[in-house]
């Protein structure tokens, strides 16, 4: 095995970032360490401005480390970004309104020098892997709020991405959808092997979701506990009610009590 193919998907080693105004500097992180596996599925939980966005924007190459570094698939974030290896989930679905469903997952083939498609599914079939085959002609004025979600995950998709890096994508979502939607992504994300990192705010989301929860604390953003989940990795949404789902919550929320 060479050193390529055992790298994690994300390592940080002793990550800071600070922002830097003309009214304070904010230490949005701080030593931050952690590693990823290939393949694994990383909820991110913690209270507001603990710096969870900040670190899927790090990942992602939008904002650099003051100090430390954080490692993408055994290189740098911008050499992860050019290679098209990331994909992007925003908590508003971000459609261009006169583009069709299928002409806003296409978008990425278009811009910034085009996403070469290869083997990977077409943008059809992305359509369908989120539940929405039928709407492809559907503009986003006549999708629910849920539907929009499902395209904006289909669009990050498409180019098959290592890593899926998803900030709140269901927080404006009435329950009912919300837990239909996670079932969904738990199937994409065993049907596409791909990394996927997930903020949110719910406990039960975060339990739910991940193999692993990355609980922060604020001011500073810091590592409060990486708590691993010990379900099976295939659920659904009844696993909620068990005695090792409970335990795992309360846990959670005595975390987040001391943050
Ligand atoms: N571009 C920026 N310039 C200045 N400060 C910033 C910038 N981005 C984030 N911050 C600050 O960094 C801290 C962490 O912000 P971040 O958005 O990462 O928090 P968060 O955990 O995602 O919060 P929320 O749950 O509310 O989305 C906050 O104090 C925020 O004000
Ligand atoms: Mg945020």
């Amino acid at each position: 095995m060479n050193a390529q193919t055992i790298a994690p998907a994300v390592a940080c080693r002793a990550l800071s970032v600070r922002f830097v105004t003309e009214r304070r500097t904010v230490t949005a992180l701080e030593n931050v360490s952690f590693d990823i596996p290939k393949g694994a599925f990383l909820s991110l939980l913690g209270p507001s401005g603990c710096g969870k966005s900040t670190l899927l924007r790090v990942v992602a190459d939008l904002v650099n480390a003051s100090e430390g570094a954080c490692d993408v698939l055994g290189g740098t974030p911008e050499q992860a970004r050019r290679e098209r290896k990331l994909g992007f989930v925003f908590q508003d679905a971000a459609l261009l309104p006169w583009r069709t469903a299928i002409q806003n997952v296409e978008l990425p083939l278009e811009v910034g020098g085009g996403i070469k498609r290869g083997s990977s599914p077409t943008p059809r079939e992305l359509l369908r892997l989120v539940g929405l085959e039928g709407w492809e002609n559907s503009f986003p004025h006549e999708l629910s709020g849920g539907m929009r979600q499902r395209v904006s995950i289909a669009r990050a998709l498409l180019g098959s991405p290592q890593i899926l890096l998803m900030d709140e994508p269901f927080g404006a979502l009435d329950e009912i959808t919300r837990d239909r939607l996670n079932e969904e992504l738990l199937r994409i994300w065993q049907e596409t092997k791909t990394t996927i990192l997930f903020v949110t705010h719910s406990i039960y989301e975060a339990a739910f979701l991940g193999q692993k929860v990355l609980v922060l604390a604020a001011n500073p953003g810091r590592v409060r506990e990486m708590v691993d989940i010990d379900l099976p990795a295939t659920r659904d949404l009844a696993i909620r009610d068990s005695a090792e789902f409970v335990r795992i919550a309360a846990h959670l929320r005595a975390l987040l009590g001391s943050c």
